[in-house]
């Protein structure tokens, strides 16, 4: 079941800047290359994939990482060239770079809503500007993940107007481009987390618990959540796995919220 081996992923933002515990991206090019896939990763700064790749290298998997700018069109053609030029396929494309800024429209300048939109949003198009028309060709088809976010659907508790905004716009466009894909084999989904306790999610504690105070902080996360506790990085991880699977072959330009139940609540905060 969930087998994956021999197919190559690619996928942007798999760096991490710390051992300690595992942020989206690394767990899922973890969890990939543990199910056979060999893994060609994309990322802001070389250090930080590169412990991901030593990581997984560690395991037993494969994985090769380049610097990348998702933002940017150069950086991202040649991010799929040189894994065309190692590999002469994609099987998988995992686009899961993206960042909240505070803010509702009249606080944000416009310059952290063109950067948001860009990083957000822009860098899903430009992957899969380039990677499509290979995957159409390839006999056996492709699949792309994208990373979406539970405040694409929910006010969740704090003003982040453009990263609703473009978490919002990712599912619809993964929608819109997995019908056009339907009939050429190439299926396309979101997977859309909730409240996950990351290395991002202490930083975010360090900064934002109110009186410095990061237990509370988490504890108020947890609260949130119908299962009591924030999810992980595995978590999003193992349905990122599912997606790309060809146990998954019959479904395309769908949501799969992991979300511990919180957007199936009225609210617990
Ligand atoms: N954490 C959560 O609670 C949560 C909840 C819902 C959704 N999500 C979504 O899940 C995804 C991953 O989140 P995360 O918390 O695991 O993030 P993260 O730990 O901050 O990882 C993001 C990665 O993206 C890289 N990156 C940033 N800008 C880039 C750029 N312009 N080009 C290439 N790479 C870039 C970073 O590189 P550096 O190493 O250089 O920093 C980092 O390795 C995001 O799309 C986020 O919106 C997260």
């Amino acid at each position: 079941m969930l087998r994956l081996d021999g197919k190559v992923a690619l996928i942007t933002g798999l760096g991490q800047t710390t051992d300690e515990g595992w942020g989206i991206g690394a767990a899922i090019a973890m969890k990939l290359s543990q199910q056979g896939a060999i893994i060609f990763g994309g990322n802001r700064s070389l250090s930080s994939a590169e412990r991901t790749k030593a990581r997984i290298e560690k395991k037993g998997g494969k994985c090769e990482v380049q610097e990348t700018n998702v933002t940017d069109s150069t950086s991202v053609k040649a991010l799929v060239d040189s894994c065309m030029q190692r590999h002469g396929r994609i099987d998988i494309l995992i686009n899961n770079v993206g960042k909240s800024e505070p803010g509702g429209p009249a606080e944000m300048s416009e310059e952290t809503w063109d950067q948001q939109v860009d990083l957000n949003l822009k860098s899903v198009y430009l992957t899969s500007h380039y990677v499509l028309p290979i995957m159409e060709k390839q006999e056996t088809g492709g699949t792309v993940i994208n990373v979406s976010s539970i405040a694409g659907l929910r006010y969740i508790g704090k003003p982040q107007v453009a990263y609703s905004a473009t978490k919002a716009a990712i599912m619809q466009f993964t929608k819109a481009t997995a019908v056009i894909y339907a009939g050429k084999g190439v299926r396309l989904n979101t997977v859309v987390p909730g409240l996950i306790y990351t290395p991002y999610t202490r930083e975010l504690a360090k900064r934002y618990a109110p009186g410095g105070d990061e237990a509370a902080y988490m504890k108020t996360r947890d609260e949130q959540v119908p299962m009591g506790r924030m999810g992980d990085a595995w978590d999003v991880a193992n349905a990122t796995v599912f997606l790309a699977s060809d146990e998954a072959r019959y479904i395309t330009g769908q949501e799969l919220v992991v979300d511990g139940g919180i957007t199936s609540s009225t609210g617990r905060v």
